[in-house]
């Protein structure tokens, strides 16, 4: 129920660009008629696409797509805080998938962004063929949410955004989302506040999907940590030092354990990493 609920608004949001006040329901009777003032977007007047259409996959959410500009940038900044220096200092395995090859990242909207929540999110997004302000070509991809921004869906890396669309300008189109697993890359925890007992504020990367909450055990002491902002946690330590390994609860419920780090050794250095390789 929650969870259609939150479906609903969320397709709503991005669809027509406009939030549900208290819930989906009524907001969808009251508040977002499809004469929004912010329903600009005339896609009848589109570009029709003179190529095969690819059916609307099952279980997608329809959204709007648009094309992210960072030029001259190799690595696009985002709000998840994911490719600063700090972070990147020993390795950085967790971005090839998309971020290093071939730059298949997106933002979205702050609302669906969720203080970060959505860090590290895969989704497939499909364009379909159907009218869109620009000319395209059906496709598909799967991209990974890095940062947000004050968009109506998705606001993808040129390369990615090509990849699906075809098109290599720019325009708004129409998609249709799913969350999907990402590409693995092992769970890693990035320490960026460094070399003190008393606080820690450390990046959470890799693995499948995002993560909900993040929790350290040092010297056999459970700590829970917060979300700073993005990808990073932090929390206040007692000065303990000794074994540390963090437990990862992604936003799917699974748990990975990250675990004998740092050869047992509490401070640790800025951009000390610890990461967990699965045995396949
Ligand atoms: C991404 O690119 C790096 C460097 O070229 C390469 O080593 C790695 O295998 C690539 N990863 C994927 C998933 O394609
Ligand atoms: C830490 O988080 C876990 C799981 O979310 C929770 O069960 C536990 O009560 C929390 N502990 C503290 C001290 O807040």
């Amino acid at each position: 129920m929650m969870k259609n609920q939150f479906e609903l608004a969320v397709f709503a949001l991005l669809a027509f660009g406009c939030l549900p006040h208290s819930h989906a329901e009524r907001w969808l009777k009251d508040v977002c008629e499809f004469a929004s003032p912010r329903n600009e977007v005339d896609f009848e007047n589109g570009i029709p696409d003179e190529n095969e259409q690819i059916s609307i996959p099952p279980g997608t959410i329809k959204a709007i797509m648009t094309r992210w500009q960072t030029p001259t940038h190799p690595i696009p900044p985002g709000s998840c805080q994911l490719t600063q220096p700090a972070s990147i200092a020993q390795g950085s395995s967790w971005l090839e998938p998309y971020t290093f090859n071939g730059t298949r990242v997106c933002a979205v909207p702050i609302e669906m962004f969720q203080d970060g929540l959505e860090c590290g999110t895969c989704y497939e997004v499909t364009y379909t063929g159907e009218k869109a302000t620009n000319h395209g070509r059906a496709g598909k991809a799967t991209v990974q949410v890095i940062n947000h921004g004050d968009i109506r869906g998705f606001d993808c890396q040129p390369e990615v955004f090509e990849e699906i669309t075809g098109n290599s300008v720019g325009g708004i189109f129409p998609v249709y989302f799913k969350r999907v697993d990402c590409i693995f890359t092992p769970p890693t925890v990035v320490v960026l506040t460094g070399d003190n007992a008393f606080y820690t504020k450390v990046l959470v990367a890799g693995g499948h999907t995002s993560v909900k909450a993040v929790s350290m055990t040092l010297g056999g002491k459970r700590i829970n940590l917060s979300r700073v902002s993005g990808a990073t946690w932090g929390a206040d330590l007692d000065g303990q030092s000794g074994a540390t390994s963090f437990s990862l609860t992604y936003r799917d419920g699974t748990v990975e354990e990250v675990s004998s780090c740092f050869g047992g050794r509490w401070p640790v250095a800025t951009s000390s990493q610890c990461s967990w390789s699965k045995e396949i």
